[in-house]
């Protein structure tokens, strides 16, 4: 009989389906952790990150701007400008995932991992926080929200908990197009609109110095 037949054929895709959604998506989840690994050296075994070596704190980032930035570094729309010495050096490091699907899983299990103190030795010097308040009030957070927590809908990632000296370094490259300036960066470009609104590089260091008072 045809029907009993077919119930007889749907039990090994059954239990093949259940094998997968109970053993191997948790699979799944554990490479992010291990592709990791290839990241610690540089952005440290929490995700705290080294302004030594100028790697950013990238615990808990949102996985939706680092799988994009993961990106831009593997097509090179970010990190291909010889004078970014610090975006190549990133950009080899982001060969190591080979697929949208690893950069996915280090995303996700970046966003896992427990927000960590801002370097302390990362200080903007010589700047004016009231100005940077109104700066920042201006310009920045109808993108990044007023909190600077970010704002997906807009690409805006959250500028909470970077340290200064990296924020300063990629704000300049916005300024002067080592960042954002590449034909398929289309976030960067929008960036690149807010980073030339500020009159100088005083003012935008100013707007960081306020960010940095945001918890
Ligand atoms: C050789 C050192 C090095 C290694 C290894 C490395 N990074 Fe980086 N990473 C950097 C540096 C330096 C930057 C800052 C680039 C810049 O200034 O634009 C960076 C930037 C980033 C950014 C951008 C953060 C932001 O706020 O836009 C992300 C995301 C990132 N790294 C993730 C990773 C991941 C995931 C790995 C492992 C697969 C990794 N990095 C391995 C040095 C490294
Ligand atoms: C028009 C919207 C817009 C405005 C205005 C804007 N930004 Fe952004 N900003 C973005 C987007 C989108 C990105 C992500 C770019 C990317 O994907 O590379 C970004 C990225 C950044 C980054 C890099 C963060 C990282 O982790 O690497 C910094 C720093 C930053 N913005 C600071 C500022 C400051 C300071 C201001 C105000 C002077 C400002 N932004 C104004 C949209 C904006």
């Amino acid at each position: 009989m045809p029907t009993s037949h077919k119930k007889v054929n749907a039990l090994p895709r059954f239990l093949t389906l259940l094998f997968l959604v109970v053993f191997a998506l948790p699979l799944l989840a554990a490479d992010g952790k291990k592709l990791f690994a290839s990241c610690v050296a540089c952005h440290g075994a929490r995700g705290e990150g080294n302004a030594q070596l100028g790697a950013p704190n990238i615990a808990g980032m949102a996985p939706w701007y680092v799988s994009r930035q993961l990106a831009n570094f593997a097509s090179g729309s970010r990190g291909s400008d010889n004078a970014d010495r610090y975006g190549t050096q990133m950009r080899e490091a982001a060969k190591v995932l080979i697929s949208d699907d690893q950069r996915l899983a280090v995303s996700q299990h970046i966003a896992s991992l427990p927000p960590q103190p801002v370097a302390s030795s990362a200080k903007v010097s010589d700047t004016d926080v009231a100005n940077g308040r109104s700066q920042f009030n201006a310009i920045c957070s109808s993108c990044h929200g007023s909190a600077a927590r970010g704002n997906p809908t807009l690409g805006a990632p959250s500028l909470v908990g970077l340290d200064a000296t990296y924020t300063e370094r990629q704000l300049k490259a916005f300024r002067e197009g080592r960042r954002g300036a590449h034909p398929d960066d289309k976030w960067g470009a929008q960036m690149r609109v807010g980073a030339t609104m500020l009159a100088d590089m005083k003012s935008g260091r100013d707007a960081l110095a306020y960010i940095a008072t945001l918890k």
